[in-house]
């Protein structure tokens, strides 16, 4: 059997994804790897340490492990890049060039690549962006992911790399942290709620966003790599959408379980990266190209946190 690496495994989606896959694979033929040292999420399994600009070393682990699949998660998110442009630009560019072309050199079978609403810009439809709606970002972080989505078409067309893309919303789990995103509110948010502290939030109160429950992007991810090639008709990336809110409406949804928490608005630098994002996304392709569908809401979403995080805090320490 050919084997599974992921890039980026200790960060948010990575540590859970690479759990998700073990489960269907097997531990041992789902090699996590990371700049990091492995968190608890993914100890359980091979992990290697991979700098994504290393070339030489992404063949070694390819040739070691007997790779058929790559899992290219490494980057940097929206608000650390635009602290580091050009470390951000580095990372999220050169990082995927290299994994396109050796994908292409090594002959796998399939690679994928996360993308993110950050691709439209002010000039988008705000309310179901469709998925060819004007792409002009004003972020490093979404001119990265709007260039990398040609780049993974241009691999695509030219070379026949099968190279699959999500533009996803911000994702939200409680089970691993985001790091520097302006979606990371809404997970800062439950652990702040949970513990009785006073959140501070970073965006203002009627900031609405599309976002998704992290098992949703977790499944989307893993249906559109098992899908038929042929039902893959869009090689930039998929819209994608679970759910969308803003800081007053999850603020809502927690009360209706803590009735005490308490949130106060100091919006920074991230207001504006976020007024320039969409709303809401509408996702059609997705649904009848592969059949996607998301589970979650927002209320079940916080249900399912509040009741969960104490229980992994728990296991965390134990
Ligand atoms: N969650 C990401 C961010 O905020 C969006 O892709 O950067």
């Amino acid at each position: 059997m050919q084997n599974i690496l992921i890039t980026g495994a200790c960060g948010q989606l990575g540590s859970e994804l690479t759990t998700e896959l073990r489960n269907i694979y097997g531990s041992d033929h789902v090699i996590a790897s990371d700049i990091s040292e492995p968190n608890l999420l993914i100890a359980d399994g091979p992990f290697e340490y991979l700098d994504v600009l290393d070339r030489p070393r992404i063949e070694e682990i390819i040739e070691k492990y007997n790779i058929g699949i790559i899992y290219h998660l490494a980057a940097v998110l929206s608000a650390t890049a635009e602290k580091n442009i050009s470390q951000a630009w580095k990372l999220n560019m050169d990082g995927l060039l290299k994994v396109l072309d050796t994908s292409k050199e090594k002959k796998l079978d399939r690679v994928f690549w996360p993308s993110s609403i950050a691709v439209f810009g002010p000039d988008a439809k705000k309310e179901r962006t469709p998925q060819s709606s004007a792409c002009n970002p004003t972020t490093v972080y979404g001119i990265s992911k709007l260039a990398g989505e040609q780049w993974c078409s241009y691999f695509y067309r030219k070379f026949g790399v099968d190279v699959r893309s999500l533009r996803y919303p911000g994702l939200i789990g409680y089970k691993s942290h985001p790091g520097g995103g302006t979606t990371d509110y809404a997970v800062d948010i439950y652990h702040k709620a949970i513990k009785g502290e006073v959140f501070d939030c970073f965006l203002k109160k009627d900031t609405a966003l599309p976002m998704m429950y992290m098992s949703d992007a977790v499944k989307a991810t893993i249906n559109l790599m098992q899908a038929p090639a042929e039902r893959i008709t869009i090689r930039t990336s998929y819209n994608i959408s679970g759910f969308s809110f803003s800081p007053k409406d999850i603020t809502a949804s927690i009360r209706s379980m803590i009735p005490e928490f308490e949130i106060q608005y100091n919006p920074d630098h991230r207001q504006a990266i976020a007024e320039s994002w969409p709303h809401s996304i509408d996702d059609s392709p997705a649904r009848t190209d592969w059949g996607w569908k998301p589970e979650y809401n927002l209320q079940s979403m916080t249900e399912e946190i509040i009741k969960n995080l104490p229980v992994f805090w728990n296991m965390e320490t134990a």
